[in-house]
């Protein structure tokens, strides 16, 4: 029996709104960056659409979802509120199961790492409160009681550390089915941009998981977000694909001619299923 996944993710709908119209499909795979505030908007946004469909939703949040909050509280109200919208939430490794289907999913942030002799070059140019991840001023990160911080490179890089430990644990458990993993940052070089490192800051976007994708429990698909372009490829067992909506650039309209609206993504198709 195949099962039939609507993979997107990148909606940006804080950016620019979007009306979906979903396709026939079995099970809603969303990569992450919904929109900023995951429990004021993305939690409600995706319980609709769960209602609508009456499919199982399966969301990880990506770094947007994010913004505008504390990192530890959000996470602890998002758990609370995402069986009442009917979603699965998977944020560290957890796994959930559909239609035969077992998905393994995780924000994983990145280890900074895809170029390991630019490591910390990577890290410095990440944690630039102008030029480099906006992350770490749009998210505050837990130090201790009622005390938060900036949200820095080596903060993710734990996070990563640990979810991907907790990922690959889950895919070590023996399964019948297939295994989809999804994650928001992307598993291999060749997602980005380009597709190849070209600057230290390119490591924020993706981490070097070919030992998984090569591995003895590979998954059968792999699905990301984050880096703005469409991607669908194979490292060892495992296709790798991510339908990224990403912004939308709008020129206001003048007299008499209409708003004109450039989507970063010419590629992104909202109707795309994938078959296990
Ligand atoms: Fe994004
Ligand atoms: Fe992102």
């Amino acid at each position: 029996m195949t099962v039939r996944l609507w993979v997107l993710s990148d909606l940006h709908l804080d950016v620019y709104p979007l009306d979906l119209d979903p396709p026939e499909h079995d099970v809603a795979v969303i990569a992450g960056d919904v929109s900023e505030r995951l429990c004021r908007h993305v939690l409600p946004w995706l319980a609709d659409l769960r209602a609508r469909t009456g499919k199982p939703v399966v969301y990880v949040p990506g770094n947007h979802d994010w913004w505008k909050g504390k990192y530890q509280p959000q996470l602890a109200e998002a758990r609370e509120l995402a069986p009442a919208a009917g979603v699965d939430l998977l944020v560290e490794g957890e796994v959930a199961v559909h239609a035969g289907v077992r998905f393994v999913g995780a924000t994983l942030w990145t280890d900074w790492g895809l170029c390991p002799d630019q490591r910390a070059r990577a890290m410095s140019d990440g944690a630039d409160r102008t030029t480099g991840m906006h992350d770490v001023r749009k998210i505050q990160n837990r130090r201790g009681p009622g005390s938060y911080s900036a949200f820095l490179p080596v903060v993710t890089a734990q996070l990563h550390r640990d979810q991907r430990r907790r990922v690959e644990a889950a895919l070590a458990v023996p399964y019948a089915g297939p295994t989809v993993v999804v994650t928001h940052h992307a598993p291999h070089e060749r997602s980005l941009r380009g597709g190849e490192w070209q600057t230290p800051l390119d490591a924020a976007y993706a981490s070097d998981l070919s030992a998984v994708l090569e591995g003895p429990h590979a998954p059968t698909l792999w699905v990301h977000g984050h880096v703005h372009e469409s991607r669908d490829y194979r490292v060892g067992g495992t296709r790798v694909l991510s339908n990224p909506r990403g912004y939308v650039e709008v020129t206001p309209g003048t007299r008499g001619q209409p708003e004109q609206r450039k989507p970063e993504n010419p590629d992104f198709d909202a109707a795309l299923v994938v078959e296990v």
